[in-house]
């Protein structure tokens, strides 16, 4: 297994997705791994913030080199395959654990250099009353104890590994069998429609009522829930 060494681990840092960039443009390695117990400005995908008590979560990037065109689905399933059976991928990449967000994943990169960065933050011993109250109704835990980031760090990086290397037919099989929304009612700012799974490339396909499909980029659009039939939003 190549993903995880180098290791660097800081106790605290703004970012550790920030953190690996500057080590990825400066020549990091392929797997290096930057890992943190406490984030003080931990980002989430469009802009968005990352909330983790310190010590309680698994919070690290990946320096990643050669370009994987599926990464950001790759990346869920490891991540769902590490945590287990019962875990749901929510296009494209929020983690589930009953309808609840407990894993997000955040791809940057400078593809003309080569390198991406794969961030990953996992509630692995987080206690939901320690999140800001905004998160309550929508984060879940895996209940592990502080103890247990580690381990599952270990397992986490096996899983990565192998959903990497996947055939882009299985691994678009191994995500379309952990996807949350389909057949969900879903809106985004430009429209609404039921999700309909996902297409070679990783969009989003979504049928409207009146029989037309369209299929939605990653990049682009932020789904909300509808009618409060949806597995709540990314927070
Ligand atoms: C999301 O769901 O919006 C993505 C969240 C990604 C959070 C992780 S925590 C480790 C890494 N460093 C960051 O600043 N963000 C990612």
């Amino acid at each position: 297994m190549t993903l995880g060494r180098p290791r660097l681990h800081l106790r605290e840092t703004a970012s550790t997705n920030d953190r690996a960039r500057e080590l990825a443009a400066a020549g990091a390695p392929h797997g290096m791994l930057v890992t943190a117990a406490a984030q003080s400005a931990g980002r989430g995908r469009q802009g968005r913030s990352w909330s983790a008590p310190p010590g309680h979560a698994l919070l690290m990037s990946l320096v990643l080199r050669g370009v994987h065109p599926l990464l950001p689905l790759a990346a869920a399933v490891g991540v769902a395959e590490a945590i287990g059976a019962d875990a749901r991928i929510k296009w494209p990449n929020d983690v589930l654990l009953s309808g609840r967000k407990v894993a997000g994943i955040l791809a940057e990169g400078r593809p003309q250099e080569g390198w991406v960065v794969l961030g990953i933050g996992v509630n692995v011993a987080v206690r939901l009353e320690d999140l800001p109250p905004e998160l309550h109704a929508t984060a879940a835990t895996l209940g592990r104890s502080p103890a247990g980031v580690e381990p599952f760090l270990e397992s986490l990086l096996g899983a990565l590994d192998g959903a990497l290397a996947l055939p882009s037919p299985e691994l678009l099989d191994a995500w379309r069998a952990r996807d949350a929304l389909r057949g969900r009612a879903i809106s985004w700012a430009a429209g609404s429609g039921t999700a309909d799974g996902i297409d070679g490339e990783g969009r989003l396909v979504v049928a409207f009522l009146d029989g037309g499909r369209t299929t939605l980029d990653a990049g682009e659009v932020h789904l909300r829930p509808d009618r409060g039939d949806s597995p709540p939003s990314p927070v």
